[in-house]
C-alpha cells in the first residue's frame, strides 16, 4: 500500500451503525435541544426526572474541509417524543448554497425542509429512499417510527452550518403524534419569515 496514499475505505456497520474513520463524532442531548422543540416544559418534565437521553448522534467523514470535496456521514436519531413532537435534530441552512442527499438506511422518517421565507416541504424516508434537499433549504430529519431512524448523507465539504437562522426563528412546521400516528402542522413557535 502507498503510505501517502489519499484513499481510505470508510466502512459503513450496517449491523452496528458507525461510520469508521470518522473526522467528525457528535451525541446531540435533550438538554442542547430544550428550546428547539415547540413544548419545552415537557422537555423539562424529561429532564427533572433526572434523564437527559441522546436525541441523536452523527458521524461524517471529509478528506479536507475545501472547494470539491464532499463529506459523508451517517445519522442515527433515537425513538422518543417531547410532548406530543418527535426527536429530531437541531436543523440548520448551510452558508454556501449547497445540496445534500440523505438515504434512508433503517426506520422512518422525515426530512422537512424550509426556503429562507418560509417556504416548506418534505420527504419520508425509509430504507432505500433517497431525499434531496435543494441548494440554499435548510433542513431537518425527524424520527416518526418506534425504533432508530438511520441515514446517510453527502453534502459538499465546503458549505458549512449556520445554526443561527433556525435558533432563531424555527421551523414553521412541526411532527406531532396524534391517535398515534405522525402529522405534520404549523408551529405555533414559528417566528415568521427571514
Ligand atoms: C449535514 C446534515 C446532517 C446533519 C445531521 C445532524 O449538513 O445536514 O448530517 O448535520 O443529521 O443535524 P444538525 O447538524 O442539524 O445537528
Ligand atoms: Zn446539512
Amino acid at each position: 500500500m502507498n503510505s501517502e496514499s489519499i484513499l481510505k475505505a470508510v466502512k459503513l456497520d450496517l449491523k452496528k451503525y458507525t461510520m469508521n474513520p470518522a473526522t467528525r463524532k457528535r451525541e446531540v442531548r435533550l438538554s442542547e435541544l430544550k428550546e428547539y422543540f415547540s413544548n419545552p416544559e415537557a422537555a423539562d418534565r424529561i429532564l427533572s426526572s433526572g434523564r437527559d437521553p441522546v436525541v441523536y448522534e452523527y458521524y461524517e467523514y471529509s478528506v479536507e474541509e475545501a472547494v470539491g470535496h464532499m463529506t459523508l456521514g451517517l445519522t442515527i436519531i433515537y425513538p422518543g417524543k417531547v410532548g406530543k413532537e418527535y426527536f429530531m435534530t437541531r436543523g440548520h441552512f448551510h452558508q454556501k448554497p449547497a445540496a445534500e442527499f440523505y438515504l434512508g438506511i433503517r426506520g422512518r422518517g422525515i426530512l422537512l425542509i424550509q426556503s429562507e421565507d418560509g417556504r416548506t416541504d418534505y420527504v419520508e424516508l425509509r430504507p432505500g429512499i433517497i431525499g434531496y434537499v435543494p441548494p440554499g433549504w435548510g433542513h431537518r430529519t425527524i424520527n416518526t417510527g418506534r425504533g432508530k431512524f438511520i441515514f446517510f448523507f453527502a453534502y459538499p465539504s465546503d458549505a458549512g452550518h449556520d445554526y443561527g437562522i433556525v435558533k432563531e426563528k424555527g421551523f414553521a412546521k412541526i411532527v406531532v403524534e396524534e391517535k398515534g400516528k405522525p402529522i405534520i402542522v404549523d408551529n405555533p413557535k414559528y417566528a415568521g419569515s427571514t
